[in-house]
C-alpha cells in the first residue's frame, strides 16, 4: 500500500490517536458489533457506553437476546430513544435463530434483509467483525467525505447518496479493513467534528477540499429545513392512595410503541372522566405544558394529575399500578414525569 494513499494516511493517524478501548472492539464478534452500531445510531459514544454494558450483561448472546420478553428490552433501552431500534434488534434476533441457526449472515445482502440493518451498518458488522471489504456511511463517515471532496447537495439526495457511496468504496484499503473503518468513524466523532473541526490535527489537512476553501463548516449540504407540525395530547396522571400511579402499555405500532406511558386524552378531560372512572370527577392539577420532538413532529403534553381509587378505573388497556421495582420500557416524557411526581419540587410545576 502506497504510504500517501487516503486509506494508509488514515491508518497512520489510527494507529497514533484512534481509539482502541471502546467496549465493543473487545471480542469483536458480529453479534457484539451489531448491538454497538445500532445502539450507535443517533446516539453518542460516551452515552451508549454503559447502555451496551448492561445489555451484554443481560443478553450476551443473540439467542438470549431473541428469547427475551420485548418489556425488557425496551426496559434495557429506556432513555436511549429511538425505540424502534430495540423492537428491531428483538425481531432480528428471532429471525437470526430460526433462519441462520443462530449465526448473522455473513454477506451484505442476509445482512440487509434484517429490520434494521441497512448498507451501513451491515458494512460496518462485515468490516469490524469479519474484516471484509465494505465501506461505512454514517453521519459522521458523510461529514469526512462531503470535507474531503466539497460534495455539493446535501446526502439525503439520492444522487449525492450515491456519490458518497462510490468515494467511500473508492477509499477503502484491501488490509486493515477493520481499523480503517473504526479510524474514518474516530476521525469524523474526534476530529472532522460538525461545528468546529480541529483541522490543524487531521492528516488530511492539506488536500482536504473543504478546509482548502475555508468552508469546512460549509459542508454536509444541510437538507432543507421542514417547519414540523405540532401535535397536542393531554396525559392523565392517576395517582392511588399509595402514590402509585397507573400506566397503560401502548399498542404496538405507533410512537412508542410497546412502551408504558400514562393514559391519553384526545378530549376534554372531564370527558375522560366520564368514560372512564366510576366517580364524578376528582380534582384535577394540570401541569405546565411539555414538548417532545420526533423526526416529524413536536407533540405537546398537558399533564393532568388527579388522585384517585385504583377500583374506580374502567375501559383501558393493559395497565399496571406503577412503582420503581418494574421492569418495562418508558416513554422519555414518562421518565421526566415520573420523576417531577416523586420530586419535592413538583409543587413548582402546577400552574
Ligand atoms: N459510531 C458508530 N459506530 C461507531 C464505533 N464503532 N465506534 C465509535 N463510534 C461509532
Amino acid at each position: 500500500m502506497p504510504s500517501n494513499t487516503f486509506s494508509q494516511r488514515l491508518l497512520t493517524w489510527f494507529d497514533k490517536y484512534g481509539r482502541t478501548d471502546l467496549p465493543w472492539q473487545i471480542k469483536p464478534t458480529a453479534y457484539r458489533v451489531w448491538v454497538s452500531e445500532i445502539m450507535l445510531q443517533q446516539t453518542q459514544v460516551n452515552t451508549v457506553i454503559p447502555y451496551y454494558q448492561r445489555f451484554m450483561q443481560r443478553f450476551p448472546k443473540v439467542q438470549t437476546l431473541a428469547a427475551a420478553e420485548l418489556d425488557e428490552i425496551l426496559h434495557q433501552w429506556t432513555g436511549l430513544g429511538y425505540y424502534a431500534r430495540a423492537r428491531n434488534l428483538h425481531r432480528a434476533a428471532q429471525q437470526i435463530c430460526t433462519e441462520y441457526l443462530g449465526e448473522l449472515p455473513t454477506n451484505l445482502e442476509g445482512l440487509m434483509r434484517l429490520p434494521g440493518i441497512g448498507r451501513s451498518t451491515a458494512g460496518a458488522i462485515l468490516a469490524l467483525a469479519h474484516g471484509q471489504c465494505y465501506p461505512i456511511l454514517d453521519g459522521n463517515v458523510k461529514r469526512v467525505v462531503c470535507r474531503y471532496y466539497a460534495v455539493d447537495g446535501s446526502p439525503g439526495e439520492s444522487k449525492v447518496a450515491k456519490t458518497l457511496w462510490r468515494l467511500a468504496e473508492q477509499n477503502l484499503p484491501t488490509e486493515r479493513v477493520a481499523a480503517y473503518t473504526q479510524a474514518i468513524m474516530d476521525l469524523g466523532a474526534t476530529v472532522c467534528t460538525r461545528s468546529r473541526p480541529q483541522c490543524v490535527l487531521c492528516p488530511f489537512s492539506h488536500d482536504c477540499a473543504a478546509h482548502q476553501n475555508r468552508q469546512e463548516t460549509a459542508y454536509p449540504v444541510p437538507k432543507a429545513r421542514k417547519i414540523l407540525p405540532v401535535k397536542t395530547t393531554t396525559f392523565i396522571m392517576l395517582q392511588n392512595q399509595l402514590g402509585e400511579v397507573l400506566l397503560e402499555k401502548r399498542p404496538p405500532k405507533g410512537i412508542w410503541g410497546g412502551l408504558w406511558s400514562f393514559p391519553e386524552c384526545s378530549t376534554a378531560v372531564e370527558t375522560w372522566c366520564q368514560e372512564h372512572l366510576n366517580s364524578t370527577a376528582p380534582k384535577c392539577y394540570t401541569w405546565r405544558t411539555l414538548r417532545h420532538t420526533f423526526t416529524h413532529f413536536h407533540l405537546d403534553i398537558t399533564p393532568v394529575l388527579m388522585q384517585v381509587d385504583a377500583c374506580q378505573i374502567v375501559a383501558l388497556r393493559e395497565t399496571n399500578w406503577y412503582n420503581t421495582t418494574q421492569t418495562y420500557g418508558l416513554a422519555a416524557p414518562v421518565v421526566r414525569l415520573l420523576a417531577q411526581l416523586t420530586s419535592p419540587k413538583t409543587g413548582e410545576l402546577l400552574l
